[in-house]
């Protein structure tokens, strides 16, 4: 089969691999039809991501068409259209009978750091992921849900990944009726987390960014106000004039280790790899919001970030909550706001590739060029 592979930081190919065999009896093989590159992938791509191998094929939001099943799979058949969470899961262990999917405690040498994700690194279970034409898929039974009749390839794709997880980074601040929510990152993912606040009613919703083609898609996709952060000499005194001085409710954190906005933080967390990540945003979100408030975080980062602002965030009483998002957990109340057409994923479809220019496609939206938003690929045998 052709599958994306890693060489080294910025590099990658399409190589020729084996098709995956079934390794266990309740593995699926799945022939891949649309898969995406998300912006944890360029923490991958970027070379940040510990235990990075060289031959790791990356992607972990895709879905497609069942290829092979193995001898105890019993609720999925060869043919049937299937949607896959990006968190690869058992269903039966302490953690996942309290539904943290994400939190699974059998499925990665490493978890009681880290659950698993398929194409995330041997940190994550060494899984090849789905930028390729076939994809292991474990637990087959547990992960996997056919794709409705009614949504489209592209909505079921997204619903892999970037929409449960900003979904995700609301329900994680609580929002109240009437809260102020700002929101920092306007990727898929903060776009989502923006237009689901106003879903859990928010009275208003602020996305922050500084890359102006991403805030008009956040007015237009999530109706938010927005603020370009390299326009203010400081962005959370402006967050505090827009509150009455008091903060918003609260924050949502939708950019992770690779945040811009602070030169120093930028070159000791992402360039000279010192610590892990950059956590600008997250301390402009521990600034933002105002005393007793409520701080999401998604973004993803390495195990230590330095100079967090832990003591200001704990002088102010905040709640900060966290996860790797449990995808299949969120599914069923996705399904109808898609259904109904409260929340249209596709729109965030920027490009769409070929599995053979997916490194086009990985520059592309690292370098966030040409209005990328969310890239999609596509192999050939899908
Ligand atoms: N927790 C999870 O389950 C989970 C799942 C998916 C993605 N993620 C993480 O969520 C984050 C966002 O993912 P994405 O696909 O939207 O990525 P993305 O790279 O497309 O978007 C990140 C956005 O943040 C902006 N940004 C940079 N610095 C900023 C700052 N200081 N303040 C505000 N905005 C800033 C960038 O310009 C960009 O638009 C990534 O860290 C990703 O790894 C986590
Ligand atoms: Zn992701
Ligand atoms: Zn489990």
């Amino acid at each position: 089969m052709r599958a994306m592979v890693y060489r080294g930081p910025y590099k990658l190919r399409v190589e020729e691999k084996d098709v995956p065999p079934i390794e266990h009896p309740n593995d699926a093989i799945v022939r891949v039809t649309t898969a995406a590159i998300c912006g944890s992938d360029l923490h991958l791509y970027h070379g940040l991501m510990p235990d990075t191998r060289i031959g790791h094929t990356f992607g972990h939001e895709f879905i497609g068409v069942v290829e092979q099943v193995g001898p105890s799979v019993e609720r999925l058949t060869v043919g049937d259209r299937v949607m896959v969470p990006f968190n690869i899961f058992c269903g039966s262990c302490w953690f996942c009978a309290r539904g943290l999917y994400s939190n699974c405690h059998n499925v990665n040498p490493n978890a009681t750091a880290v659950g698993a994700i398929y194409g995330y690194s041997h940190t994550t279970g060494g899984y090849d992921g789905g930028q390729a034409e076939y994809v292991r898929v474990p637990f087959a039974d547990v992960g996997p849900t056919l794709i409705p009749d009614w949504m489209s390839d592209e909505d079921a794709v997204l619903l892999t990944d970037a929409v449960p997880t900003g979904y995700f980074g609301a329900q994680l601040g609580e929002i109240a009726e009437g809260d102020t929510v700002v929101v920092f990152g306007a990727g898929p993912v903060g776009l989502v987390a923006a237009r689901s606040a106003w879903l859990m009613g928010a009275g208003r919703v602020i996305v922050i960014d500084h890359l102006e083609y991403r805030l008009e898609k956040a007015r237009s996709f999530a109706q938010a106000e927005t603020f370009n952060f390299t326009e203010y000499d400081d962005i959370v005194v402006e967050m505090k004039k827009q509150t009455d001085f008091l903060g918003a409710d609260v924050a949502i954190e939708a950019v992770g280790a690779e945040a811009d906005g602070s030169f120093l933080q930028h070159v000791t967390g992402t360039k000279l790899k010192l610590q892990g990540g950059s956590p600008i945003a997250l301390n402009w979100a521990i600034d933002s919001v105002r005393k007793g408030g409520t701080i999401g975080v998604v973004g993803a980062y390495g195990p230590v970030p330095n100079a967090v602002k832990f003591g200001d965030a704990l002088n102010k009483g905040l709640t900060l909550r966290m996860n790797q998002c449990p995808v299949k957990r969120q599914w069923p109340r996705l399904f109808e706001h898609v259904k109904s057409g409260n929340l249209r994923p596709s729109e965030l479809v920027t490009h769409r590739f070929p599995l053979e220019e997916i490194a086009e496609g990985y520059h592309i939206f690292s370098a966030k060029l040409d209005g990328c938003i969310k890239p999609l690929v596509q192999p050939s045998a899908g």
